[in-house]
């Protein structure tokens, strides 16, 4: 049996690192200080499980079982969003070091190994390009990626190389011997909730495309200029917004957000030249998403166009659906049977690392109910009932693939 008491210990002590005491939000970008000290944490819970722990190229943090050959991969990420919850990505990680160290407690012997990873960089939040470690270890980050800024116009190179490490060796990242990749996270969704039920099986995961749209108009006195010769880029930008709000109404599994809008110069007096804002779009469904791509771009183009804006549209990043193992859910399921539970499968709408490893390997997720289905927020909440059993699920699960 897992630890419960010792998971909580490790998961309420890591939500202290980047906490914001008067809103209880976590951040934790990747490559600063505040997020190497979670790693630090997270490397001495892995060595204590009895892990060998390795930073790879990119800074992962890998604690593996002794060994050579193929690996069962268990991971998630430990960085945040701004302002988030303290279970996104950090109860992936730490449930599965918690399995690690109870299979070695029971001295399990294990005919694979193990390996549990801590990704850099899932989120995107700090570069506006995600799934940085584990693109890395999937053999899919180019250099080229590495040229985006953050807001203090750092790149992620120059800030790989201020954490010592070396962008001209993400090559070296990769990691050819993955017999699975698995992972467990809290839903943030409703789905289970609903259900009552509190996990569930991962069938496929949506997968994000993000678009930077920068509209050009021209600034100007807000007193001295009459409405109708105006070029108001964010008066554009919030048209632009309500079109693409009403043409995903009638969707039913793809999403749209706009959720970060930069107003230049930013001045009451000023009417708005310039608007940078980020459109994330969503579905299980890679055809129909790339469609829904089209139509937006038509109407920034429409409205660009009547209101005499210059438009600029920039792909930040396109990462494709992918679906989820037959067997490795069959198994899952088993698992979830066995602790007397209806096997439910759902899709993610969230981006998860397992993404990156949809073409090179078998995976799958198991998704822990999450209350009022809400996340990327510190309201996030999964209960401890909900946190030790879903963990005991998938020990089980993670005991029979180590031993096949
Ligand atoms: C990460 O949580 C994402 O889905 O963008
Ligand atoms: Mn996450
Ligand atoms: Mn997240």
């Amino acid at each position: 049996m897992i630890n419960s008491k010792r998971l909580l210990g490790h998961l309420a002590e890591l939500s202290e690192i980047g906490k914001n005491d008067a809103t209880d939000g976590i951040t934790r970008f990747s490559y600063t200080d505040v997020e190497q000290e979670a790693v630090d944490l997270v490397t001495e819970y892995m060595r204590r499980a009895g892990l060998a722990v390795t930073v790879d190229e990119v800074g992962n943090v890998i604690g593996s079982t002794p060994g050579i050959g193929p690996a069962i991969v268990v991971g998630s990420h430990i960085d945040t969003v701004p302002e988030g919850g303290k279970f996104d990505g950090a109860l992936g990680v730490l449930s599965a070091i918690e399995i690690a160290q109870t299979l070695n407690e029971q001295q399990v012997e294990q005919t694979k190994i193990l390996k549990v990873v801590a990704f850099k960089d899932e989120e995107g939040s700090r570069f506006g390009f995600g799934m940085i470690g584990s693109r890395a270890m999937a053999g899919t980050l180019k250099e080229s990626h590495l040229n985006v800024l953050d807001n203090d116009g750092i790149s992620i190179a120059q800030a790989m190389q201020k954490s010592g490490f070396n962008p001209k060796t993400i090559d070296d990242a990769k990691r050819e011997v993955m017999d699975v990749y698995v992972e467990m996270h809290i839903e943030q969704g409703k789905v289970l909730e609903k259900a009552n039920l509190p996990v569930g099986i991962v069938s496929g995961i949506a997968g994000p495309l993000w678009l930077e749209i920068t509209l050009d108009g021209i600034s100007e006195h807000a007193g001295a200029t009459p409405m109708n010769i105006r070029k108001d880029a964010l008066a554009g930008a919030s048209e632009c917004m309500i079109e693409i709000e009403t043409l995903m109404q009638s969707e039913s599994t793809a999403v749209a957000t706009v959720g970060k809008l930069n107003v230049y110069p930013n001045g009451t007096n000023v009417i708005p030249g310039k608007v940078v804002f980020t459109i994330d779009i969503r579905d299980i469904d890679e055809e129909h998403r790339n469609g829904l791509e089209k139509q937006i771009i038509s109407i920034i183009q429409q409205v660009s166009q009547k209101r005499d804006l210059q438009w600029n549209i920039r792909e930040l990043q396109r990462v494709k659906p992918v679906k989820a193992d037959p067997a490795l859910q069959q198994l899952l399921s088993e698992k979830i049977k066995e602790a007397g539970i209806e096997p439910l499968k759902l899709i993610s709408g969230a981006g998860h690392d397992a993404m990156q490893f949809g073409d090179r390997c078998p995976i799958t997720m198991l998704f822990v109910r999450s209350k009022d289905g809400i996340s990327h927020n510190p309201l996030e909440y999964s209960s401890e009932e909900d946190i030790a059993l879903a963990t005991e699920v998938f020990y089980k699960f993670i005991y029979d693939l180590v031993r096949k």
